[in-house]
């Protein structure tokens, strides 16, 4: 099929990514020059693993192009699907429509006959509710009425191809549709992904894509509650969890207690529903505590270092990961950025390190006062203490016992629960993570009698092997 994606942004250019790689002609159009410049010299404006490879192979196959709006007519008036996603926050927490408003009063008037106008654009409830004849005012006198359909993404940064691709059901919203074109050129679009198509009116559809992240939010403060909980008991909240999930009704996924759950959708979706819920006087206690949670997850953390530390003022404290979630780019919300500021507050030094150089140029921007180190020993020596706030695949296979003797002091505040406490309190650490408690490091001569007690074993096995008369 021929499709146009208007806005190339996270969810715009892994959409017309994958769609190329699924076969389908497809044209990309950016706004930004620097954005739409950087696609066409082969840099990716944004990371997202495995993104650079298909869109390179999709536009050496002449599957994916780029161009900017003067091409927006050329690339519009011959497509079967025109999606739109464009942003919709105002980088301030809220909403904003003018640059959806304003795309389709430049894209509609240019649609032809037969071309389905899709937006992919996360959108408030209301303003979905006005979509049909927005559209239909706007519509082209040779157009005739323009099939259009909402269709949510439900794409995970750091999995977005994946989400894509395999996605668990496909949504269809329909906004107007009369002749049924418009569910027909979806479902050959996504024919590929052989997922289960919900087609629903557009007011369900868009609430519904609110509703499951609203859900995902609460699953993570839900649990984030119920690890307070857990250490009170002195429970392990790896089992408890473990142990709730074999109940089907409960689904795995989204309880692990961590500093709390950042990004573009989770944070901004929960606050806005919140504003819009009070706005209509419709009682929202749940949503309002899942937000409350979350903002004070970060501030356990400096609980959890004060019960560590005599007092944060003048520690130097290494703050390893920055970004909101690991594999990707992304600080936006990110829970570190807040727990920087609070130890900056509290008088101490902050030294941090992320695996991604643009996350850790955009922290010292976005949080004066805070130190950057080019490796995670680096930001770690001499530290009085260690936050772990993004669980980069890095930090797991660090050398932790090397990194308790560049320490100050070995206390590790775990905020995404990613390390063993067994190997760290092995390796000499002090080691706390939400729901886990705390754990003493194993002493040097507990360690000895450990390493003799595996020495003795693994010694009466070899002399049972031989007794047997067989070798190994
Ligand atoms: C989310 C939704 O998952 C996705 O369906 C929607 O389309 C966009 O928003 P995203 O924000 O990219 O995706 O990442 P996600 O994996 O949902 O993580 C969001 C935040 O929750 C991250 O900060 C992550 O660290 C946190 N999280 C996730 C937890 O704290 N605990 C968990 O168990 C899972």
């Amino acid at each position: 099929m021929r499709v146009s994606v208007v806005g190339l942004g996270y969810v715009g250019l892994v959409t017309a990514a994958s769609l190329a790689e699924w076969g389908n002609q497809v044209v990309g159009i950016e706004a930004s020059e620097a954005r739409l410049s950087a696609l066409r010299d082969g840099r990716m404006p944004i990371f997202e693993p495995g993104l650079d490879e298909v869109v390179q192979r999709n536009r050496e196959s002449g599957r994916l192009q780029f161009a900017g709006p003067d091409a927006m007519s050329r690339a519009v008036h011959r497509a079967d699907i025109v999606m739109v996603a464009v942003g919709t926050h105002d980088g301030h927490g809220g909403w904003q429509t003018d640059t959806i408003s304003s795309t389709l009063d430049a894209l509609v008037p240019m649609l032809g006959a037969g071309t389905t106008l899709v937006v992919r654009s996360t959108l408030p409830p209301e303003y979905v509710a006005s979509l049909a004849s927005y559209v239909e005012a706007r519509a082209g006198e040779n157009s005739g009425p323009v099939p259009t359909i909402l269709n949510p993404e439900f794409m995970r940064e750091g999995s977005a191809l994946h989400d894509f691709m395999q996605p668990d059901r496909v949504v269809i919203g329909l906004v107007s549709d009369e002749t049924g074109l418009g569910q027909r050129a979806l479902a050959e679009l996504y024919a590929p992904s052989s997922a289960p198509m919900v087609v629903l009116p557009a007011l369900d559809a868009s609430v519904g894509k609110l509703a499951a992240n609203l859900f995902l939010a609460t699953k993570i403060s839900f649990a984030n509650e119920l690890a307070g909980i857990c250490d009170s008991y002195g429970a392990t909240i790896d089992n408890v969890v473990a142990s709730m999930t074999y109940d089907k009704r409960i689904g795995t996924g989204f309880l692990r207690p961590g500093v709390g759950f950042g990004g573009s959708c989770l944070p901004h979706q929960v606050a806005m529903t919140l504003l819009d819920a009070q706005s209509r006087e419709v009682h929202a206690p749940l949503l309002a505590a899942v937000k409350q949670i979350n903002e004070f997850q970060p501030r356990r953390v400096l609980l959890a270092l004060n019960r560590m530390l005599s007092g944060l003022h003048d520690a130097r404290v290494a703050l390893l990961g920055l970004t909101f979630k690991p594999d990707t780019d992304d600080l936006r919300e990110a829970p570190s950025l807040r727990i920087a500021q609070h130890l900056l507050d509290a008088g101490a030094r902050v030294v941090a390190y992320d695996p991604m150089p643009a996350a850790r140029s955009s922290a010292v921007e976005q949080v004066p006062g805070l130190d950057v180190a080019e490796s995670p020993m680096a930001a770690m020596r001499d530290a009085h203490a260690v936050v772990l706030a993004t669980e980069w695949s890095v930090f797991r296979e660090l050398d932790w016992l090397a990194a308790a003797n560049i320490v100050r002091n070995p206390l590790m505040v775990d905020g995404r629960g990613a390390l063993d406490a067994a190997a760290m309190t092995e390796a000499g650490w002090t080691y706390h993570a939400f729901g886990r408690g705390t754990h003493q490091p194993v002493t040097r001569s507990e360690s000895v009698m450990v390493n003799v007690q595996n020495a003795s074993a693994a010694i009466a096995h070899a002399e049972g092997a031989l007794d047997g008369g067989h070798t190994r």
